[in-house]
């Protein structure tokens, strides 16, 4: 059997990935699978890997071995600007917001390379009216919230069939996770896959159908949500 055996089920499929920047090895040989319309966790602590794993699927950090394959194709030498038409969009840690821009005009850079689908301006001000509301003002003039919103956003523009979302509850205040719980399992039911990096259990606990722990650049434990409560799920997942 090949090493992607899951590509006919398998949106995105990491193989024994090992990478970092430069020498520096982060990675130590990653594997895991995000399914169309899945909802996926990766849980760890603070520096194991987790944005490393995330740039290796931009082909932003630097592969040394293993298989990325995206919609059954190998991604070894994905360049990060071919990964939003390919169908992969990524909500950035920190947000990421560019300073000096205005909320439609970030909204607008989402959209610099996109599929066909039904995000934008006036889909993505449905799905959050305060873009709307806000529009013509600097997008890093709004709240952490409304700035997580607008990066969201920006992310759908592309049309993806996976979000990676980084660590998207940061700074953020109970409520505002909560309706961002909601988003994303909405975003999912209507087919786009979400693959969710997180240190809040709650939010995990909320979103994702399988989880994945990553420690020292390798996933040292995996598991289903499904049937666990919240006290089972941080039992299981010693971060
Ligand atoms: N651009 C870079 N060049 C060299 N090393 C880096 C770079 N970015 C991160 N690292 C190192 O790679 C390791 C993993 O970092 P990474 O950012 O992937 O962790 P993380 O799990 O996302 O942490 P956090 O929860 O704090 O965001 C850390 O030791 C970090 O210092
Ligand atoms: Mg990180």
């Amino acid at each position: 059997m090949s090493a992607h055996e899951g590509a006919v089920t398998s949106l995105l499929s990491l193989r024994a990935v090992e990478g970092g920047y430069g020498q520096a090895r982060i990675l130590n040989g990653v594997s895991l699978d995000v399914r169309r319309g899945e909802r996926v966790a990766i849980l760890g602590r603070n520096g194991v890997g987790k944005t490393t794993l995330v740039n290796a699927c931009l082909g932003i950090a630097r592969l040394h071995g293993g298989e990325i394959a995206f919609d059954g194709r190998p991604q070894g030498a994905i360049k990060h600007f071919t990964a939003a038409r390919s169908g992969i969009a990524v909500v950035p840690q920190g947000r990421r917001i560019v300073p000096g821009l205005t909320v439609r005009e970030n909204l607008a850079l989402g959209a610099a390379v996109r599929r066909p689908g039904r995000w934008n301006f006036d889909t993505v001000c449905e799905l959050f009216p305060i873009l709307r509301q806000r529009a013509d003002t600097p997008g890093t003039a709004m709240s952490g919230g409304q700035q997580q919103m607008l990066a969201i956003g920006r992310a759908l523009m592309a049309n993806p069939e996976l979000l990676i979302l980084d660590e998207p509850s940061e700074g953020l205040a109970p409520v505002i996770v909560d309706e961002l719980a909601a988003t994303f399992v909405r975003l999912a039911s209507e087919n786009t896959a979400i693959l969710l990096i997180e240190q809040n259990f709650s939010l995990v606990y909320r979103v994702a159908q399988r989880y994945y722990v990553l420690s020292k650049g390798a996933v040292v434990e995996q598991g289903g949500v499904e049937g666990m409560s919240i006290e089972d799920l941080k039992k299981h997942v010693a971060v």
